[in-house]
């Protein structure tokens, strides 16, 4: 049988010599969301006078191309730094990511922007929300992007250091695709322990795929809340060309504006309540 050719996942632009990442159209939706966000919180920001923040720890090369077209995007470091840099820019920009090039050329083409100030974590989310947690100012106001590639890589234990600051909206891309395929194999197999530790106390591991990924996703948002957090029930589906379902993104806050904000935002295309 013919094995089918991995998809390559990056390739160099030719523009500045460094990597960007290939990816779908939808990713266009994700970033107008956060460049939404961005923009609707500029008053807030402003009040801090330069006290705040933005924090990618998924952050990617900074730079992608839309699958078999020539449309370049700007990644979301870049997306979130300048949209803010149009009226209340960031502080300070902590980027991490796994990739050592990956969080290397996301920091190039920040600087090559002159955006706010750089901080960059190399290694995986789980430890550099520790690290960037430790340095932020509980009086500043943060923003966090948590984009990762599958809800394996997004521990519980990464949400929980950074709810550790008071001020701290989170974004958070919560991947649908491989779980709806694999939930049963992610648990048993232990997978879903870290993204969601207790889940075996409240989910019934025999249900159907698609409401066992509903109930792991309210277990999930459950323990959220239970860091003082609002999770807002307007859950924007990112679906793909074939209108099949991709990712989630949650917007969660302490402070109920974020949520009113966010409720002003997500609703551009019809969305189902999922909560
Ligand atoms: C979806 S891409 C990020 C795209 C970027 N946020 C954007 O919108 O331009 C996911 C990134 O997470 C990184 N990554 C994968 N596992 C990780 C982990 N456990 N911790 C931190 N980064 C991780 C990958 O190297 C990749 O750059």
């Amino acid at each position: 049988m013919p094995t089918k050719r991995k998809e390559e996942r990056y390739e160099i632009d030719l523009d500045d010599g460094l990597r960007r990442e290939l990816v779908g159209t939808w990713v266009q939706e994700k970033h107008q969301r956060l460049r939404y966000y961005v923009d609707i919180s500029r008053a807030a920001r402003r009040k801090f006078h330069g006290n705040s923040t933005f924090i990618d720890l998924y952050c990617g090369p900074g730079r992608a191309r839309i699958k078999d077209t020539p449309v370049i995007v700007p990644g979301s470091a870049v997306v979130a730094a300048s949209e803010a840099a149009r009226h209340a820019a960031f502080g300070k920009i902590y980027i991490g990511d796994i990739s050592a090039t990956n969080l290397d050329h996301c920091r190039q083409r920040l600087e090559q922007e002159r955006l706010s100030p750089i901080i960059a974590f190399e290694g995986a989310a789980e430890v550099t929300a520790q690290a960037v947690s430790r340095e932020l100012s509980p009086s500043a106001l943060h923003f966090a992007f948590l984009d990762p590639y599958s809800v394996q890589a997004l521990p519980f234990t990464v949400i929980e250091a950074l709810a550790e600051l008071p001020k701290m909206d989170i974004l958070i891309h919560f991947s649908i695709m491989d779980m709806q395929r694999n939930i049963k194999a992610l648990m048993k197999a232990g997978k879903l322990d870290q993204f969601a530790p207790g889940w075996r106390d409240q989910v019934d591991p025999a249900l159907r795929n698609a409401s066992a990924l509903l109930a792991v996703f309210h277990y999930w948002c459950g323990l959220i809340r239970n860091l003082g957090y609002y999770v807002s029930d307007n859950v924007e589906r990112v679906s793909g060309t074939h209108n099949q379902p991709l990712y989630w993104l949650v917007l969660v806050s302490k402070d109920k504006l974020g949520e009113r904000f966010w409720d002003k935002i997500s609703n551009v295309t019809p969305q189902p309540r999922l909560l």
